[in-house]
């Protein structure tokens, strides 16, 4: 066990969503992160990225979910169960949601942002850039996942978003 047992956070911001329970899931739906407005300054710049991660806290998990060990990815029984840290379920001992999502635009201290699937009312930890480093050729995931990702594509969703380079419209972000 590392020696620091514990760490304080501070949120910078808030997520604020007109979205309500499972419709943050939607990718095409917007958000604002609020951040703080001292923090305003430390915006500049973030507009020429057309694509950022959000780092925030999944408050409303029930504490004793934490203690989870192993799921069924999506709560699917006819997926096989897994270890926690191989699947994105909010049910991690510390529950830190990292979500890709699309730059809408900037305003003072207001991001406007889609494909968030965060609660409205959750905190938010840190936002940072997505940029070439953040990208590999060949991934490997499991044959579950594919299997999730081939139903959601036959449901006409897709997994990534848009074209590279700046769009400033509707895309879809899927983790
Ligand atoms: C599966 S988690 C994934 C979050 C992030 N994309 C990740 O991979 O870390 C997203 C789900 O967590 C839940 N959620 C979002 N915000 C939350 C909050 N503040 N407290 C508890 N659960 C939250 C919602 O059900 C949402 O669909």
């Amino acid at each position: 066990m590392p020696e620091e047992k514990r760490m304080e956070l501070e949120p910078i911001g808030i997520v604020r969503t007109e979205a309500f329970g499972k419709e943050v899931r939607a990718r095409g739906h917007s958000s604002e992160v609020v951040l703080s407005k001292d923090l305003t300054g430390a915006l500049d710049g973030l507009d020429d990225f057309s694509h950022i991660f959000v780092i925030f806290w999944m408050h409303k998990i029930y504490e004793p979910k934490r203690r989870t060990i192993k799921v069924n990815p999506r709560g699917r029984r006819d997926l096989p169960l897994v270890g926690i840290f191989a699947t994105r379920t909010p049910y991690h001992p510390n529950p830190i949601g990292l979500t890709l999502v699309e730059l809408l635009g900037v305003e003072d201290n207001v991001l406007t942002v889609l494909g968030l699937d965060a609660f409205d009312g959750t905190p938010v930890l840190d936002i940072k850039p997505f940029d070439h480093w953040d990208m590999v050729d060949n991934v490997q995931v499991p044959d579950w996942w594919k299997r999730l990702e081939k139903e959601r594509s036959e449901r006409g969703q897709t997994s990534l978003s848009g074209p590279a380079g700046r769009s400033k419209k509707q895309g879809t972000v899927e983790n």
